[in-house]
């Protein structure tokens, strides 16, 4: 395939998409989030790359555990205001059904098939952005049988990508 140089500032795409849950204070605040990766198999282990000033960034630290949790597309119109809104101006607590996790607080979602509560291991500083590594505690899947689990969690989150740069 014939290629022509781009711009410097790339992405892989397609992205996939998350919401950040935490507890900032007494209430569950929720982000939209498109660079979030694994990076360890065992301890289990995820990262996600958060602008300094945002508002969840410096929860996160504060409560040292939040959820990562895997939308469907029909969550599509609110995984993009929790990504335009910030929690600093509007609350946004009350978007989602709302349990916490059993080991660490965080606030998982119920409308998402899968969401994963973690804690905050290390933090990597870069100019604009905190690269946030944590251990994933309890993966948390809706799903009747568990041998089932990833492939119809796979199932339910499916084409959920994030195409273009946000920034
Ligand atoms: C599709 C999409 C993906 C995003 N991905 C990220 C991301 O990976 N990292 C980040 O810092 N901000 C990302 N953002 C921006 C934040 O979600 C946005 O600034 C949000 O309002 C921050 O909320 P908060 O201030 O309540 O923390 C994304 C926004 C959208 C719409």
């Amino acid at each position: 395939m014939k290629k022509v140089a781009i711009d410097e500032n790339a992405y892989p795409y397609p992205m996939p998409m998350v919401v950040l849950g935490v507890m900032m204070e007494e209430r569950p605040n929720f982000m939209a989030v498109g660079w979030v990766t694994r990076v360890n198999f065992q301890p289990p282990m995820i990262a996600v790359a958060l602008g300094k000033r945002h508002y969840t960034n410096g929860g996160i630290h504060a409560a040292g555990a939040f959820s990562v949790n895997v939308p469907g597309t029909d969550l599509l119109a609110k995984v993009d205001y929790c990504g335009i809104v910030s929690g600093r101006d509007k609350d946004k607590s009350a978007l989602f059904t709302v349990t916490r996790g059993e080991k660490t607080g965080a606030p998982l979602i119920e409308e998402c098939p899968l969401a994963m509560e973690c804690r905050l291991r290390a933090s990597v500083f870069r100019s604009t952005t905190n690269l946030r590594l944590q251990s994933i505690s309890t993966s948390w899947a809706s799903t009747i049988s568990k041998a089932a689990t990833h492939q119809a969690t796979r199932r339910k989150c499916s084409s959920f990508l994030r195409r273009q740069n946000w920034a």
